[in-house]
């Protein structure tokens, strides 16, 4: 089943890929990633991942903003990322790789950032998400979720929409962070119903995990 549920996204988005950057929703959604730079704060020379980076506009708004930043960008669709490798205006400080933000192929605690906006409401697996995310985050390094929100939620009946799309409240994300270590610092509204939260991996979450490792 969870196959096919890709399968499907990605041919979605496959399609969606050549006009993606000139419809109205793009529009919306550039707004949104300026709103969001408005409260992104990252280290010197900061390395940073962008899930389901789409076209790759985020990142390389932040590459231009961030002059020494090095990013990457995975995403589902391959013909997204087609158009994403086109218009890098900062290659080889982004890189455009196909994956899936339910498994990624980067080793532990390499990047000071992850981001993700608009892309979190297709993920079937959003705990599985989240532990990835936990997992690639450095010690100290955050986690900007930016997607559509609705008001509050008991924390485990996530409201379904059409098309396998998933809305979260505020709550139910800091519920999500919680389950893997990862510690809620804000919630921001960006424009209309878009809400961004910042999660930070605590110190606390790395001992832990050294401890299990020093046990096995
Ligand atoms: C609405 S677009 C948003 C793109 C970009 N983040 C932006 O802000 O413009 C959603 C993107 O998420 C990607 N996506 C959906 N499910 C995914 C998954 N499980 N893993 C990786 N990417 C996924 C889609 O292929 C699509 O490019």
């Amino acid at each position: 089943m969870t196959e096919n549920f890709f399968l499907h996204k990605k041919q979605l988005f496959d399609c969606w890929a050549s006009t993606y950057d000139w419809l109205f929703p793009s529009v919306f959604y550039q707004a949104i990633h300026k709103r969001l730079l408005e409260y992104v704060d990252l280290p010197p020379r900061a390395n940073v991942l962008d899930l389901g980076c789409g076209t790759g506009r985020l990142l390389n708004r932040l590459a231009k903003t961030f002059p020494d930043l090095h990013g990457m960008g995975v995403d589902l669709s391959s013909q997204m990322l087609q158009v994403a490798r086109r218009n890098n205006c900062y290659h080889p400080r982004l890189i455009f790789v196909e994956g899936k933000a339910e498994s990624l192929f980067f080793a532990q605690e390499q990047f000071d950032a992850v981001f993700s906006t608009i892309s979190f409401l297709h993920y079937p697996e959003p705990k599985q998400v989240f532990a990835e995310v936990t997992r690639v985050l450095k010690v100290g390094g955050k986690f900007y979720l930016v997607d559509f929100s609705v008001p509050h939620q008991e924390e485990l009946q996530i409201k379904h929409i059409v098309g396998g799309i998933r809305l979260y409240s505020p709550n139910q994300r800091q519920f999500l962070g919680s389950c893997c270590g990862l510690k809620c610092v804000a919630h921001h509204n960006l424009l209309g119903p878009v809400l961004l939260t910042i999660f930070t991996k605590p110190l606390t979450i790395h001992l832990l995990h050294k401890h299990h490792r020093n046990n096995m």
